[in-house]
């Protein structure tokens, strides 16, 4: 990795929010005095209706923090009817179509009138404070809408991205014990549709709890109904009243779950606050994408993920942005698709992922340079490491080396942007996520949770609590502890290796659990394992991750199948299927090695370090394979290994 250093430029620097001594002197305040610094900070960027007795409360040793106690809020109004005063008649949403013809542009005024009609739909079909919601929807307003309905009358949305399956929808659906699912009848995407309300009909057979299922009408064509139990949207919306007065909030109720793979079993419904959440959402939108008013802000994010949660939803909002929703890929119509996006609306921030930006890079500059790109002046990535050449060519082919370039570093736990450089007070080093943001003391530690020196490896952990910290895996305490305070009682588990150089600039490299990030996507490797278990030809099996150049990460499996049943490449596609009918297309399997047997412990344990390492051809130093119940099993698996195309 590179350490150059790009300084600021003279032009960042005149507009910017914070110079880096300021940035310095409030992050010390944030960590000595965090009662008044985020009391501070939550009068600046929130409106309440009734002010905390107590700002920050608790600790993470008893893992019993709150924020703001029994303050009173409305997410809703916050991020709509408090800006009407002053922006009725600015636009809150544009929203790019998949086809480039198609756009709308909604007002506050019009959003804020949208948002209180469905809330009184939701009301009407006997949804109320505390309830679960489900939204299983394409990036259309209507997204917006229902989650913003959701919030203005306490109910707590569960998005689920309309690229997960059947499978998954349901799984998700039971767990929050959701009464209300909204979806669409189909999807759009890259020319092609999806058919979410199809998806919904087959996870609802065994969903009994839901009542009843809001259909926004996006396509022409048909869907099967289910009459008593099905609506449309539009029909719905059309006989809904325009005012509905915000539900007073307790800034501890929560707003919002959201599931998210782990390490081990199904994945877990994260629960966050409704007043940390908004407060940090709003703050590291404003300080980190050094957000002016008047700006078009642009997250790629689908809302389906956390980074479309706090960046193309509650951040921008809260703080009375523009925001783009886009409802298409960046290879459609073309691959210059982002770029013109960006000269339509003349975007200024714009954040995305690294796996678009290399996939983007490899199709070649001109699709790039065609374009003008001249509002631009941010950018952004989020979700996996950004390497420091591919950083390089966003920052000189994309931003024409004039934008900053703000690595940020968070997880769907975090809520929000924990390590970031703050563009115009951060010299940025690509490749690096930088400094951490206010109210976060993060460190790296070896496995006993010491604190390694300067540029060595360890885990990344965050010492003291910060507003956007999730509440609790919902229903699941135990596993909450576990997941990220049993390893290290008193400091939150990242789950990802890091470095701290010695100018205190965070280097991440990647998960140390069984996660993959695949695309950006996170992914669990139990899940792939028990959607492969799940076909009967199987007897065992094992996932890990390989690199990939342009998705970073790729699934390896290593399967056994049952005796007398043939390793077919017929065998191999109806596993892939299985896995993408089972999670969704974001889990397609890369690799799928047949093992006569999997490496174990004497106790049975399969060694999936020994074999992350066999399937990277990473030979060298297979640590210790003499607890090996059968020790040759690992030369047959080296000797048939596939190779990775990198
Ligand atoms: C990874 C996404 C390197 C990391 C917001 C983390 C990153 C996981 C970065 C969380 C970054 C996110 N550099 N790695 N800038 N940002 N990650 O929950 O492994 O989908 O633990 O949240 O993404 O993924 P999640």
């Amino acid at each position: 990795m590179s350490d150059t250093i790009h300084p600021i430029s003279a032009e960042f620097l005149r507009q910017t929010h914070l110079t880096e001594p300021q940035y310095r002197q409030l992050y010390e305040r944030s960590i000595k005095d965090p009662q008044n610094f985020w009391s501070e900070q939550a009068q600046k960027f929130v409106t309440w209706f009734k002010p905390w007795d107590e700002v920050c409360s608790g600790d993470l040793e008893k893992l019993n923090t709150g924020w703001f106690k029994n303050a009173k809020l409305n997410a809703a109004y916050n991020c709509l009817d408090r800006h009407l005063e002053k922006r009725a008649k600015q636009t809150a949403i544009i929203w790019e179509g998949d086809d480039p013809k198609e756009t709308r542009h909604i007002t506050y005024a019009e959003l804020h009138s949208e948002v209180s009609r469905f809330a009184n739909v939701l009301k009407k079909q006997h949804i109320k404070k505390g309830d679960r919601v489900c939204i299983y929807l394409p990036m259309i307003p209507e997204a917006v809408v229902a989650m913003l309905a959701c919030a203005r009358i306490g109910a707590i949305h569960s998005v689920v991205f309309g690229g997960f399956s059947a499978d998954s929808l349901k799984a998700r659906i039971n767990d929050a014990d959701c009464q209300l699912v909204i979806t669409a009848n189909e999807g759009l995407r890259g020319g092609k549709t999806i058919p979410l309300k199809q998806n919904v009909d087959e996870a609802l057979m065994d969903c009994r709890q839901v009542r009843s299922v809001i259909v926004v009408k996006r396509t022409a064509n048909e869907v099967s109904w289910t009459e008593g139990r099905d609506a449309w949207y539009q029909d719905l919306m059309a006989q809904a009243e325009s005012q509905c007065p915000p539900e007073m909030i307790d800034a501890e109720d929560p707003l919002f779950v959201l599931y998210t793979s782990g390490s081990t079993g199904q994945p877990k419904g994260i629960l966050h606050s409704t007043g940390g959440y908004l407060v940090y959402a709003a703050i590291t939108h404003h300080y980190i994408f050094d957000y002016h008013d008047g700006e078009i802000f642009w997250c790629t994010a689908d809302v389906g993920w956390i980074t479309g949660h706090t960046y193309a939803v509650y951040g921008p909002l809260l703080n009375g942005a523009t925001t783009l929703i886009f409802e298409g890929v960046p290879h459609y119509p073309d691959f210059s698709r982002y770029w013109n996006v960006i000269d339509k609306y003349k975007v200024n921030i714009f954040y995305t992922a690294p796996t678009a930006i290399r996939a983007l890079r490899r199709e070649g500059n001109d699709w790039v340079t065609r374009t003008q790109r001249e509002s631009l002046k941010l950018l952004g990535t989020v979700g996996e490491p950004i390497s420091a050449d591919v950083w390089e060519w966003y920052y000189t082919v994309v931003g024409n080396s004039r934008c900053p370039i703000v690595d940020t570093w968070w997880q769907t736990e975090t809520g929000g942007i924990l390590l970031s450089p703050l563009p115009g007070a951060t010299p940025l080093k690509p490749g690096s996520a930088a400094w951490p943001f206010f109210g976060v003391v993060a460190a790296i530690v070896d496995d006993k949770g010491n604190e390694v020196a300067d540029n060595q490896m360890g885990k990344l952990i965050i010492r003291q609590p910060w507003p956007g910290m999730l509440q609790t895996v919902y229903k699941n305490r135990e596993r909450f502890v576990a997941a990220y305070f049993a390893e290290f009682p008193g400091k939150y588990l990242t789950g990802d290796d890091a470095r701290r150089d010695n100018e205190g600039y965070f280097w991440i490299t990647g998960r140390n659990d069984d996660v993959i990030k695949i695309a950006g996507h996170r992914i669990g490797t139990g899940e792939v394992e028990s959607a492969i278990l799940q076909h009967p030809s199987v007897s065992e099996a094992a996932v890990v991750e390989v690199p990939d150049a342009i998705k970073g990460h790729s699934i390896y499996a290593f399967v056994t199948p049952k005796s007398g049943i043939k390793p077919t490449d017929a065998l191999k596609n109806e596993l892939i299927k299985k896995v993408r009918t089972h999670i969704g297309a974001v889990a397609t399997i890369g690799y799928v090695q047949w093992a006569d047997a999997l490496p174990k412990t004497r106790s049975g344990k399969i060694m999936r370090r020994l074999l992350r390492k066999i399937a990277n051809n990473d030979l060298n130093e297979l640590g210790d394979v003499s607890t090996l119940a059968d020790p040759d099993v690992v030369d047959n698996l080296i000797n048939n290994r596939l190779p990775i195309e990198e």
